[in-house]
């Protein structure tokens, strides 16, 4: 079943018209993919969806959950999260508050592993964190902190790489940090982030396309990352503005290893790789 170029229009306004998300503004690269998906696994044509997503708001709302793609990892690029804890976050330790928000969120894993890296820098007490995503389930999800072990075993690796400075194989022995921010119930095949973990983030549907920051607080972090990707150059502007606009002086913007910040926005921060500091007015 072949996508193309008019059934991604079609398809992106269907959604527009009939629900409150815009996905006008989304490359067409990943549309594409996850829209063929889609239908295969629903095992209909264009017509049939449009038609069902133009008459069952219930269903379109389904539609939409399945297009975002939520993969991510806890310490995901482990060298960016040592960066994080060795150059960066040193640099905040003077404030009497700090205050970090994950746009994009997803299922709350990175959030989980800044509050770790925060702990270990005796930074978490005083740090306020957000985390939004346009996908209420996720939320659901990072609230929860409760995650598939099997599936995340590499989780142990990085979290070795990036808190113990290990080479990536951690040993039974380490068991025993690990145990200070999750539980691990093989039997159950399940990771389950510690409560003070879990109780600390304050998380709420957010849409980088249309919504404001809802957060009403400035940030000195903001962690977006592998979110802009999807987006095309005028929405990527439309965040960068948003970001920047509630960055502190001299805030950090944060995006993803392959995501950088081209156009005007590009003369509004200071490059230092991996981060983004918000330049002088
Ligand atoms: C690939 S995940 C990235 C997760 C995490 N930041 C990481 O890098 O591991 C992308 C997330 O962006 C969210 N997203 C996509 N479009 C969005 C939008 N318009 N507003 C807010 N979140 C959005 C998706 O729902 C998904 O959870």
């Amino acid at each position: 079943m072949e996508v193309v170029g008019k059934d991604i229009h079609s398809f992106q306004e269907t959604v527009r018209d009939h629900s409150e998300y815009d996905f006008t503004q989304y490359s067409h690269t990943s549309l594409r993919r996850r829209l063929t998906r889609i239908l295969l696994e629903l095992e209909i044509d264009m017509d049939a969806l449009t038609v069902r997503m133009r008459n069952d708001g219930e269903f379109l709302e389904g539609i939409v959950r399945k297009l975002t793609v939520h993969t991510t990892e806890l310490f995901r690029d482990p060298e960016i999260w040592k960066k994080i804890k060795v150059n960066l976050l040193p640099t905040l330790q003077d404030k009497s508050t700090i205050r970090i928000w994950h746009p994009g969120c997803s299922t709350g894993q990175e959030v989980y592993s800044m509050m770790m890296v925060l702990e270990e820098q005796d930074l978490l007490e005083k740090t306020e964190i957000y985390g939004s995503d346009l996908n209420p389930d996720v939320i659901k999800t990072a609230r929860e902190g409760t995650y598939k072990y099997h599936f995340n075993q590499s989780y142990l690796e990085n979290f070795d790489r990036v808190m113990l400075n290990g080479t990536g194989t951690p040993s039974w022995s380490q068991r025993k940090y690990w145990k200070k921010y999750f539980h691990i119930d093989e039997t159950h095949d399940m990771i389950r982030m510690k409560d003070f973990l879990r109780s600390k983030p304050v998380y709420k549907k957010l849409d980088l396309v249309k919504d404001p920051n809802l957060f009403l607080v400035k940030f000195d972090l903001i962690v977006c990352r592998n979110v802009i990707i999807y987006f095309n150059n005028e929405l990527q502007n439309r965040v960068f503005d948003l970001f920047h606009s509630n960055l502190n002086e001299q805030g950090t913007l944060l995006l993803g290893v392959h995501e950088s910040i081209m156009g005007p926005f590009s003369k509004r921060f200071i490059r230092k790789e991996p981060f983004y500091h918000k330049a002088p007015e």
